[in-house]
This record gives structure tokens, sequence and C-alpha cells, in this order.
């Protein structure tokens, strides 16, 4: 080597050394936290599997793309992306999935046969909470979302966080300034709510959320052509909670994930009076338009808060556990 090339050699050294000790000393060898492919070394195949999953149960049930959308806020958005929401009622604790506010939510048999095939290529590596966000990833991408990188190496929380849930879950008719703070607080600022609302563009809302606006009046603000349609759809003012009797979030392209919500809130077609308020609060309205009429502005925005939300206050290192089964803590099973 040359004396100018050695010179060069120890500078570049010197230089590497600095720029990256001090990462190293940020992070802690038990404990990187949050990475891209966390399962690289332990379970190279986990992100693979997980896509085929998704995208055969896609194939069966078209449905179960909406449940994985909307389990990454009733899970993320609730203190941690701990899987918390997958657990059942034990005789001590009520599940989050049997809170009112969880009401409608479906499908989360399927999020077991998405474990097994996980857990029979590398059993106990994966966390359920990586499953529930790696699966609301590739639902957004089967439902013409975009596709969002994503860190992994959440763990498993061992309890229900049922009771604090409505401290973190706005309901459907909730004020704009409840449901910005509640974003707010976990870091999501107001032009990526207005983006996450956009998941409305697939879906469901059962009319015991909409009978408000339909009887004993039907609230005004709703455009007329729409009333029509929900009243058929919602012919009683106190449904029988035994039927399934629903609205589709945006009839023009229900099964996209796309930006049609807005342009149906900006007509006042808006199902939920949270939707509703987005297209008219002077804080909001000006993102409703941006993203009806940018794609995508919006998949930029939705993108950039579906990353926040999913890496909110998540067990990392040795905290929580790998459950075994996504719908009970390692604890409750009994066959050991
Ligand atoms: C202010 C915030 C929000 C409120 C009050 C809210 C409320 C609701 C309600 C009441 C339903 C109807 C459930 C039913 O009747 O079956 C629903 C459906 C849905 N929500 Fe939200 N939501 C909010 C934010 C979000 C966010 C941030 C996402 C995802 C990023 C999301 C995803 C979904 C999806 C995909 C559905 C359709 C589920 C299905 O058809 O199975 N929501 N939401
Ligand atoms: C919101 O709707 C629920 C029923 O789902 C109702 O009990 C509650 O009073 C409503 N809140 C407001 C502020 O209108």
């Amino acid at each position: 080597m040359g004396s100018s090339k050695t010179l060069f050699f120890f500078a570049l050294m010197a230089f590497t050394a600095m720029a990256v000790t001090p990462a190293f000393a940020e992070t802690n060898e038990e404990d990187p936290g949050l990475v891209m492919n966390f399962y690289k070394e332990t379970c190279p195949q986990a992100e693979d599997i997980i896509r085929e999953q998704v995208k055969l149960l896609y194939k069966r049930h078209k449905n179960t793309a909406f449940s994985w959308l909307r389990n990454i806020f009733h899970d993320c958005a609730v203190e941690s992306c701990d899987a918390s929401l997958l657990l059942d009622s034990t005789r001590r604790e009520l599940s989050e999935k049997e809170t009112d506010r969880s009401f409608g939510m479906r499908n989360f048999r399927y999020i077991e046969d998405i474990k097994e095939a996980v857990e029979r290529e590398c059993p106990g590596v994966v966390s359920c909470a990586d499953i529930l966000v790696l699966s609301a990833r590739e639902g957004i991408v089967s439902l013409g979302g975009p596709y969002i990188p994503l860190k992994t190496g959440r763990r498993d929380g061992r309890k229900s966080r049922a009771e604090v849930l409505e401290q973190y879950l706005p309901d459907h008719n909730e004020s704009m300034s409840v449901v910005l703070d509640r974003f707010a607080s976990i870091g999501i600022d107001t032009p990526g709510v207005v983006a996450l609302l956009g998941a409305h563009s697939v879906g469901r809302t059962h009319c015991v959320k909409l009978v408000q606006r339909l009887y004993p009046e039907v609230d005004p603000a709703l455009n007329p052509d729409h009333v029509e349609h929900m009243l058929k759809k919602c012919p009683d003012p106190i449904p029988d909670p035994k039927a399934v009797q629903y609205v589709r979030n945006d009839r023009g392209t229900p099964m996209k994930l796309d930006n049609n919500y807005y342009r149906n809130i900006l007509d006042n077609k808006g199902l939920m009076m949270v939707d509703h308020q987005l297209a008219i609060d002077k804080r909001t309205k000006a993102y409703v338009k941006k993203m009806a009429n940018s794609e995508d502005y919006w998949a930029k925005e939705f993108s950039r808060a579906i990353t926040i939300l999913s890496e909110n206050n998540p067990l990392t290192g040795t905290k929580g556990e790998i459950r075994r089964q996504c719908n009970m803590a390692n604890k409750y099973h009994y066959k050991d």
C-alpha cells in the first residue's frame, strides 16, 4: 500500500469509528429496540410467511384485510403495540375485544392461522405484536394501499388493557378536539389523523353506530341521496343487536383503500359523526381537500402515520413474552 493510500485508509477508519461510536453507545446489546428485519437471523422467513398467509386469507375472505387494518389502530393506540387486543377474556380480566369500542371487530381466529404458520417454521420466536403489525402492512397492500416498510422486534404483553381503552380510542361521535388530542398524545399530527381516518374507505359500520344520525330526525348535514340508502340499510331506530345490519363505509369503492373516502365526506356522505366532522372542522378541512385531490399525498401521510402508530411504546428486549398462541398469555397454557 502506498503511503498516501495508507493515510487515507487510516483517516477513513478514524472517521468511521467516530461516526459509529455514538450509535453503539446508545443501543444496548440486549435490547436493540425496534429495527428493520428483526428476525433476520432468528426467523429469516417470518415476513414472507406472514405475507403469504395474509394473501391466502384474503383470497378466501376479503374482509380479513379490513380487520388487520383496524387491529393496528385498536392495539397500538391503546398504550402499546403489544397484541393485548388479541387476548381472550379470563376469569379475572375482560378482553379488549369485548368492549363497546371494539364493536364489529372480526376475524380474530384467522390471526391464529398466521401465527401457527409462523410457529411451524420458527417456534417461540415471532411475537403476536409483530404479526399484528405486519399483517396490517400486508392487508393494506391487499386493499390496494401503499407498501409501508415497518420495523419489528415488538414483544407481547400479558394483560388486557380493557379498563383504560376508552381513554385512548375515541367514540364514533367524539368531537374533533378530543380526536386530535388523543392522536397528538401518541405523536400523530393533524394531517396524520386525517390520513389515518382514510381507513374508513373500506369495511362497514353497523346500524347501532349510525341510528343517532337517522332517528328520531335525520341529521340535516347528511346528503339526502345517501340518507335514502342508509334508511334502507338501517330501518329500525333500535337495531336488533342479533341482526347484522350495516352500511358500507364507501359505497363507491368498498374494497379499495383509496382516497375516495375524502370525496365522500366532502359530499356529506361520511357515515359516522367523526367522519363528517373531519370534512367540516377548520383544522382538518384543508387536509381533507388535499387528500381528496391527491392519492399520492394521502398515501404519503398515511404511511407516515401508520409508521408512528406501529412504533407506539412497544415492549422490546426482555420485556413481555413471545406468546405461543395469540389469544392467551403463556401462563394460561396448562399443557406444560
Ligand atoms: C377517531 C377515530 C376512529 C373512530 C371513532 C373509529 C370508529 C369506528 C367504528 C365505530 C367502526 C364501525 C365498526 C362496526 O360497526 O362494525 C369502524 C370501522 C373501521 N375502522 Fe375505525 N375508527 C377510528 C379510526 C380508525 C383508524 C385510525 C383505523 C385504521 C388505521 C380504522 C380502521 C377501521 C376499519 C378498517 C373499519 C372497518 C372494519 C370492518 O369492516 O371490519 N379506524 N371504526
Ligand atoms: C355517542 O353515542 C353513544 C351511543 O353509541 C351515546 O351513548 C353517547 O351519548 C353519544 N355521545 C354524544 C356526545 O353524543
